[in-house]
């Protein structure tokens, strides 16, 4: 008996201490508010987050999700409220801006996931770096060499090397024969593998992730899924992938009307639970508005009848408390995206000859040949990235072939999304007058028209630029391409950023675009309703570059009968000299 009651008190000793145990490791945001001007973003937001979950964080572009994140993180203010985290917990954060660190070497970028050894380690490089060392400098080298020794700078690179190719970096990736490699040097689904490696670099207890999908081609993405469902400790992830979303998470935190609510289960979990309660809160609004319209039928009746005046006025107070405004549904919109080419297409479009084209001394384009017709609408495809990003590049006038020549057709005008537009960002133009430089017409009435399309009305087109989320920079890309007036229009991966209700429209104006369309995506449903021609650049097979991408494989055929196209699956098998899955 004896024995029994000690180990429930001991059942009950542990119970308890891992009770305290998860309040210590938990973030607490309480009663949090965050407004911009007249906006208010977030409005009394009280949550918990526990050890062990994953939560994603969902939203329609600029609903706050980064903006949330950073508070959770200390890297952004926040109006009233608290964010409590527990003693000694280590936050890492892998940032929605894939192209942040581009001129920094590999490692150096993952060491910088713990900043007090990394700027030790640069003011060590930089004081040995002198010619003239004076005695000052020598005594500040021996304290940092302690304190380099005491953080783990000796073992630094080598457990960062060890980080990358757990996450599936090759040695080759970072270093090659004499020199480290930069970030720049890598494509996105590395990119976010050696941000990904940033960020646990120090073990981190609370893993803060915004839109890491983003680039990541569908191996890499089921790569993410597998090693996020494996961590042990708390993940927070922002992300409008439905199919990532839904394996990763524990719970939804859905971000509308300045609220943030808390859902336990998944995507469709969620999905299903805010159908159900919109159709609560729509027939819950159309009963206050019979309501409504009953008591105003009496009260306009009776109101001058003296012995049914009382009940009037009763019933006026009634309606005045009828809560009519506030049964929102969802806040979530859709933009209008219609492209309209100032003039039609000749049959002379684009011919591209041997473009050859090197980045840091890799070759990543050898002998690219290519002629686009009048109807094209071609998807490029395939594993190499850093070539399609190259020819769209090339072609616009964006960077200069190593050799090679391209020819547009008389008739042509083209408009460029590229894949990464923070340049054009970097402005305190307000959206209105920042879109003025693009537009034909300076009018305002006409400006603003394409910016109530792209969902930027009143106060908002107003908003300085560089404050903008990324989905609204990209909302701001496509309303400048649609000022345009182009009819050639190259698209570097636009659906990246994009909320379901953008992607829906922009895909929608793509598909009712009578000129000729270049670009890639990782959406299948995108490349598939849109392309009907398909061209992925291969390895060229032949001379000492054997290896370097540069042929193609060409078909006019939609995206699914690319896939299950026999002669293109022997093509493909023969250019990678062993079965490679297609990825996009
Ligand atoms: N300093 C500021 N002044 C005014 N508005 C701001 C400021 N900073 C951010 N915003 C606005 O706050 C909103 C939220 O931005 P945030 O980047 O958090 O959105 P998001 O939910 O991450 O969107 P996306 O899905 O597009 O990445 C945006 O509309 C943005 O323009
Ligand atoms: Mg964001």
């Amino acid at each position: 008996m004896l024995l029994r009651t000690e180990g429930r008190a001991f059942h009950w000793y542990c119970f308890f201490t891992c009770f305290l145990c998860i309040l210590a490791l938990m973030i607490t945001v309480t009663d949090l508010s965050l407004g911009f001007g007249e906006r208010s973003l977030f409005k009394d937001v009280n949550l918990k987050f526990t050890p062990g979950n994953c939560y994603g964080i969902i939203g329609a572009n600029g609903a706050g999700k980064s903006t949330f994140l950073k508070i959770l993180s200390g890297e952004a203010e926040h109006d009233k409220g608290e964010v409590s985290i527990g003693k000694g917990e280590r936050i890492a954060v892998l940032r929605q801006d894939h192209f942040a660190f581009e001129e920094y070497p590999v490692i150096d970028t993952v060491i910088m996931g713990f900043p007090k050894l990394y700027d030790i380690r640069k003011e060590r490089e930089t004081i040995y770096a002198k010619e003239d060392f004076s005695e000052e400098d020598g005594l500040r080298a021996s304290e940092l060499e302690a304190d380099f020794a005491e953080l783990g700078g000796w073992e630094a690179e080598a457990q960062a090397g060890q980080l990358l190719s757990g996450l599936g970096l090759d040695e080759s990736d970072y270093q090659s024969v004499d020199r480290e490699k930069l970030m720049s040097e890598l494509d996105e689904s590395r990119k976010v593998r050696v941000l990904l490696a940033q960020a646990l670099f120090g073990n981190p207890d609370i893993l803060l992730l915004d839109e890491p999908t983003n680039g990541l081609d569908l191996e890499s993405i089921s790569w993410l899924e597998e090693f996020l469902m494996d961590f042990p400790n708390t993940v927070i992830v922002v992300s409008h992938d439905r199919h990532f979303l839904n394996a990763v998470c524990t719970h939804i935190c859905d971000i509308d009307f300045g609220k943030i609510t808390l859902y336990s289960g998944n995507y469709d979990f969620w999905y299903q639970m805010s159908q159900m309660l919109q159709r609560q809160a729509r027939d819950l609004q159309k009963k206050n508005e019979e309501k409504a319209r009953e008591l105003r039928e009496f009260i306009q009746r009776f109101a001058s009848n003296a012995s049914k005046s009382r009940q009037a006025t009763s019933r006026k107070k009634v309606l005045e408390k009828l809560d009519l405004e506030n049964v929102h549904v969802t806040s979530r919109k859709f933009p209008y995206a219609g492209f309209k080419p100032g003039r039609e297409i000749g049959n002379n479009v684009l011919r591209i000859e041997k473009l050859c084209f090197d980045f840091e001394g890799a070759p990543v384009l050898r002998d690219f040949n290519l002629t686009v017709n009048r109807n094209d609408k071609i998807a490029f495809v395939g594993i190499e990235h850093v070539s399609k990003s190259a020819v769209f590049d090339i072609i616009t006038d964006s960077v200069k072939p190593a050799s090679g020549d391209y020819y547009w057709g008389q008739t042509t005008s083209f408009s460029y999304f590229p894949k990464e537009s923070s340049v054009f960002f970097n402005s305190t133009l307000s959206i209105t007058d920042w879109l003025r430089q693009y537009s034909p017409d300076e009018d305002e009435t006409y400006i603003r028209s394409f910016l109530g399309r792209m969902l930027f009305s009143g106060d908002e087109a107003l908003k300085p630029v560089n404050v903008l989320s990324g989905g609204e920079k990209v909302r701001c890309m496509l309303a400048k391409m649609m000022l345009s007036g182009a009819n050639v229009l190259i698209l570097d991966e636009p659906t990246n950023h994009l909320d379901l209700e953008a992607i829906t429209a922009l895909n929608h104006g793509l598909e009712a675009f009578p000129g000729v369309i270049l670009f890639n995506s990782h959406d299948h449903e995108f490349i598939n309703s849109i392309a009907n021609r398909i061209v992925e650049i291969v390895p060229s097979g032949n001379g000492k570059d054997g290896g370097a991408p540069g042929a193609v494989i060409d078909r006019m055929m939609p995206f699914d009968d690319y896939l299950r196209d026999d002669s293109v699956k022997a093509l493909r098998a023969a250019a990678y000299r062993h079965t490679e899955r297609l990825r996009i």
